[in-house]
Parts: C-alpha cells; sequence; structure tokens
C-alpha cells in the first residue's frame, strides 16, 4: 500500500522537549508506536491489541488528556491515537505512563496515514475533538472534517459505530453538520433542539475545550452514527 501525497498542516514541532519527555520518547515511542514495525499494509488490530476485541480512534488528540482518560475506562477497548504535533505526542506518553495504560497505540503524524491502513468496518467510535478551525473562508479546505476524510470514516467505522466531533466554533458545528447531512452513511443522534450543548455522559473534556471555555466560547457536541451498509 502506498501512502498518498498529502499536504498537513500546523505545527510538528514546539518549543524544544524537556529531557525527561526526550527521553520518554527515546525510550517508549516505539513501544506504544501504532505503525512501527508493520509493512505499509492492512494494519493487524487484534495483533496491535491482543487483549481487545473492540477498536477506538481519536484524531488530533492534542496533549492526550481525553485519550487516556478514555483508555483508563474502557479497558476492553483498544484505541488508536493521532497526533502530528510531537509535543503533544509526548505530553499524551507521559499521560500513559503515569496511569500505566496498555490499550493505547499512538501514531505521531498523520491521522489519514493511519486511517488508509485500517480493515473496513473496525472502529466502533471515532473522536474528533476541537479540530482546527481554520476560519478564513481560503482555509476551509484544509478542515478535518471534508467530504475525503468522510469517506475514509464510512469506510473504516463499523455499521452502528459513533462519530464525536466536538467544536466551539459556530460555523465549524454548521459545516460539520452539513458535511454529515451530504453524505447517506451518517445520521444525527439527538435533539437539535438542545443545540447539542450537553457533554457526553463520560465526557472528560480536553485541555483545548478548557481555553475555549475560559475564553467565553460554548461548545457543541455533535454525534453521529454510521448507518447499517
Ligand atoms: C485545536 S487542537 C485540539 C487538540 C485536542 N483534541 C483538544 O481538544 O485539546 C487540534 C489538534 O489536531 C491535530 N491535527 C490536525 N490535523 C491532524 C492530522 N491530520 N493528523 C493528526 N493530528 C492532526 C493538531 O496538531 C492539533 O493538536
Amino acid at each position: 500500500m502506498t501512502t498518498p501525497q498529502r499536504n498537513l498542516y500546523g505545527r510538528r514541532r514546539g518549543p524544544k522537549l524537556r529531557d525527561n519527555r526526550a527521553t520518554l520518547m527515546r525510550d517508549r515511542m516505539d513501544h506504544y508506536a501504532a505503525l512501527s514495525g508493520e509493512t505499509g499494509d492492512g494494519l493487524d488490530l487484534a495483533a496491535l491489541f491482543p487483549e481487545q476485541r473492540k477498536f477506538w480512534l481519536e484524531v488530533g488528540f492534542g496533549a492526550g488528556e481525553h485519550v487516556a482518560a478514555q483508555a483508563a475506562q474502557n479497558p476492553d477497548v483498544g484505541i488508536l491515537a493521532c497526533e502530528h504535533y510531537l509535543n503533544g505526542v509526548a505530553s499524551c506518553l507521559a499521560h500513559l505512563e503515569k496511569a500505566a495504560l496498555t490499550n493505547v497505540r499512538v501514531h505521531n503524524g498523520d491521522a489519514r496515514d493511519l486511517m488508509d491502513r485500517l480493515p473496513d468496518g473496525s472502529l466502533e467510535r471515532v473522536f474528533v475533538l476541537y479540530p482546527d478551525p481554520w476560519p478564513k473562508a481560503r482555509h476551509h479546505k484544509r478542515r478535518f472534517i471534508n467530504p475525503e476524510n468522510l469517506e475514509a470514516f464510512a469506510r473504516i467505522m463499523a455499521d452502528g459505530a459513533t462519530l464525536r466531533v466536538a467544536s466551539d466554533i459556530p460555523d465549524y458545528i454548521d459545516w460539520t453538520l452539513e458535511h454529515l447531512a451530504a453524505r447517506d452513511e451518517f445520521v444525527l443522534l439527538g435533539d437539535a433542539e438542545s443545540g447539542f450543548r450537553e457533554p457526553w455522559s463520560d465526557w472528560p473534556g480536553t485541555r483545548y475545550e478548557a481555553k475555549a471555555l475560559r475564553e467565553g466560547r460554548t461548545p457543541a457536541y455533535l454525534t453521529f452514527q454510521r448507518k447499517p451498509r
């Protein structure tokens, strides 16, 4: 399987990692890596998660608090966690180590490269939490919620699987509703009258969300279900 050439926007590195984080990346990233040592063909999820039978994906986990919390709450689920920002990956590894979590595998790179390798219908849940808003109209095509990625989600999500999208940007919320409504494979769950203001019952929050709330923005929590094929 060849990896298509795609543009990836946003920063990949921040300030130099502190020594303990650099050591963590050097010594433990191989252990957590979702794609290392595999051939480039389809990902063997049963081999990656020998003790789990259900698999979830988080795209753009930031500093990794949400994925660590979900992994702790759901030890029977194997979670694939993608983030291309190195400093965020190092932070996530620190959370995983601190809680001794064994059911997360991390892709330090473009989530789309990992999604390409997932078998059809293999995921029970997908999280896209506070995706980069790309507010300028000329940058909208960079948004992660887009026809190509929704096509990929429709392929890799199992029948009945759920896609959770959170955003604090009204235009991105409308954009997400419109892009999902344009597809046959998904149905929106919940009551539109409510404005989707109620977080999921198992919601631990994210770092980006905390900042949005501090700055007075109101998030929406959207859930879509993959219809039966
Ligand atoms: C606004 S931040 C939100 C981070 C986190 N979900 C939170 O709520 O705190 C969006 C994140 O998505 C990551 N990201 C964007 N596109 C990505 C891609 N194609 N693959 C992996 N990560 C991506 C960015 O690096 C960034 O950390």
